[in-house]
């Protein structure tokens, strides 16, 4: 291994692993004083046309089916995590227990409890590690973290988050994992509303207290071939299935700075955060 360079291993090589690898490829070009350059040794994924394809793409130098053996190469050295939710857990711990650095995507597993296991095994193992929320490089949400540590902009009494995406506003948009409880989670929330909560918490500050709102607007879809991808339609035959999450939800949200002897009328009216966010809003015809 070339001290000058960092073995990197992706596992999902699905909408996010192609992101992630990506981002690997581009560092140095925008970072030219890298103590140590992104080398992709290895990408992982069940469908071994899908590990192919990126390998292809990004120049990786091998590929495995089984996430375990790209976890145990010896020259990876840092492993990013993009496969569906509920491997998460799983997969996480297994990279920290082998000692090797964690870019996992969000929302780290199903629940509180399989982020706390990831995030003790990273903490047992001190390797380091950073979890997708990508707003948070974002100029203006880079800009307004300095400005409200500064005191600049005074006591925030009230942050509102809106996210709205089209990946799952076409009705013929196949029941992928995502739609799933067992491999998806809740749904939207975990998909995207995560991201509005981790803004929340980046720059304002912890919930202490939430009341929420959530549905189904598309309640069922064309079921998924092996390996579909996020942008997969089903034909008019293809059999169908429910949808088991939801597609909208809006939070309302308190913060800890807020009073704690309010009631919930008294919250509503000073609310910390609000966060109406779906992921059916079309963008793409
Ligand atoms: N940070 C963000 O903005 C953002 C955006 C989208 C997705 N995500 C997260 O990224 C993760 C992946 O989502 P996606 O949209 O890329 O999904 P995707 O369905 O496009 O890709 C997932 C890939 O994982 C592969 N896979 C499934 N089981 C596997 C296994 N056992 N071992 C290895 N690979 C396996 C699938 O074949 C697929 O190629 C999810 O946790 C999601 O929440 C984050």
């Amino acid at each position: 291994m070339s001290t000058s360079s960092l073995g990197v291993g992706v596992v999902g090589a699905g909408w996010m692993g192609h992101l992630h690898a990506r981002a690997y490829s581009r560092l140095p070009h925008h970072v030219t004083d890298l103590p140590r350059r992104p080398r992709l040794v290895a990408v992982a994924d069940t469908a071994a046309a899908a590990a192919a394809d990126a390998a292809a793409r990004y120049g990786f130098e091998r590929t495995y089916t089984d996430w375990r053996d790209l976890v145990n190469d010896p020259d990876v050295e840092a492993v990013s995590v993009a496969a569906p939710n509920s491997l998460h857990r799983e997969i996480g711990v297994a990279v920290a227990e082998a000692g090797k650095h964690l870019r996992i995507e969000k929302p780290v597993g199903l629940c509180s409890d399989d982020t706390r296991a990831v995030a003790d095994a990273v903490d047992r193992a001190q390797v380091s590690a950073t979890v997708g929320f990508n707003y948070r490089a974002v100029p203006t949400v880079a800009r307004a973290r300095r400005l409200l540590g500064e005191g600049a902009l005074g006591r925030i009494t009230h942050a509102r988050f809106r996210l709205l995406t089209d990946f799952a506003a076409h009705p013929d948009g196949v029941l992928s994992w995502r739609f799933t409880r067992e491999h998806g989670g809740t749904g939207v929330l975990n998909d995207l509303a995560v991201h509005g909560v981790g803004l929340v918490r980046f720059l304002v500050g912890d919930l202490r207290a939430v009341v929420a709102d959530a549905d189904r607007f598309i309640r069922r879809r064309p079921l998924a071939t092996a390996g579909a991808g996020q942008y997969q339609r089903g034909g008019d035959r293809a059999p169908i299935d429910e949808v088991e999450n939801h597609d909208y939800v809006a939070l309302l949200g308190r913060t800890l700075d807020g009073d704690e002897d309010d009631g919930l009328d008294e919250c509503a009216e000073a609310a910390a955060t609000t966060r109406p966010v779906n992921a059916i809003s079309a963008a793409r015809p």
